[in-house]
């Protein structure tokens, strides 16, 4: 019943309003986890957080403003602490590298890399004291496969894995493991413009070698598992969630005769 051991536990969901965030909140609430329920506002973290109970909590934070940060790591402080950090808020903004702007660059920098380092250093403080602590960080493919026309969505995927890899090493003595979840494809409010159009839908299930689309539910179960005791020697390491998509590459080749 209890395999993944995380009753009683406290688990900090950033993104949380969102297609992912949503699932994260949802699958850990459902192992009797507490949560705590961060995006930039409370208009669908707070009927969220009312409809978990277990003392759920909705915190307006925008994760690209420092002083945010630690005000909301204070305020889950004062609830008794944090077992869990899932850094799951992105953004992607559309745009070549040719002529990505500077602001729009720092933009997503500032949400995708620094606000991950920033909620490791405000929940994790916690978690250092105490000496036991998980972070989840939520990449992407993209982190290791260049996604063209997406301004510096690959390159701050890309950092997030190793972020996750140094914390992972310099936390690891003091008891806190650091993992990656590298998703594929999912549906979500983030990508619902890719799927509006059913023959690109289609296109893009042909990608995958188990051809589906993924929900939010796939990302969340993985990121149960990485979070739980039942990973407790799994540190430092990235967990591709994907459908077999990276492993396409090869098939994409034109070989005549090898149909
Ligand atoms: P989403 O757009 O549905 O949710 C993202 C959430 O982050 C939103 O609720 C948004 O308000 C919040 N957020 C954005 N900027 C914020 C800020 N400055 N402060 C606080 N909250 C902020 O996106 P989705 O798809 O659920 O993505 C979640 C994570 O998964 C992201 O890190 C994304 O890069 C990653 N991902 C998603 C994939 C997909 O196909 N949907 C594929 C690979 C990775």
């Amino acid at each position: 019943m209890n395999w993944l051991g995380l009753e009683g536990k406290t688990a900090v969901v950033t993104g949380a309003g969102g297609g992912i965030g949503q699932a994260l909140a949802r699958a850990f609430a459902g192992q009797g986890a507490r949560v705590a329920l961060i995006d930039r506002t409370l208009e669908r973290t707070q009927p969220l957080a009312a409809e978990l109970g277990n003392d759920a909590l909705a915190i307006a934070c925008d994760l690209s403003r420092p002083e945010d940060i630690e005000a909301a790591a204070g305020q889950v402080d004062r609830h008794g602490g944090v077992d869990i950090l899932v850094n799951n808020a992105g953004v992607l903004r559309p745009g070549p590298l040719d002529s990505v702007s500077p602001a729009d660059w720092s933009m997503m920098l500032s949400v995708n890399l620094t606000g991950y380092m920033l909620a490791a250093q405000a929940f994790g403080k916690g978690m250092v004291a105490r000496g036991a602590g998980v972070l989840v960080h939520v990449a992407s493919v993209a982190g290791s496969e260049p996604q063209p026309a997406s301004g510096a969505y690959s390159a701050s995927k890309a950092a997030i894995l190793m972020l996750s890899r140094q914390l992972a090493y310099e936390w690891g003595p003091k008891g806190i493991r650091s993992n990656t979840l590298s998703p594929g494809l999912v549906r979500t409010p983030l990508s619902e413009a890719f799927y509006a159009d059913d023959t690109t839908r289609q296109r893009r299930e042909a990608m995958v070698p188990l051809r589906r689309i993924a929900t939010p539910d796939d990302m969340a179960d993985v990121a149960l598992f990485l979070a739980s005791p039942r990973a407790s020697y799994v540190t430092g390491q990235d967990v591709v969630v994907d459908g077999g998509l990276t492993q396409s590459l090869m098939g994409l080749v034109p070989r005549p005769g090898y149909a």
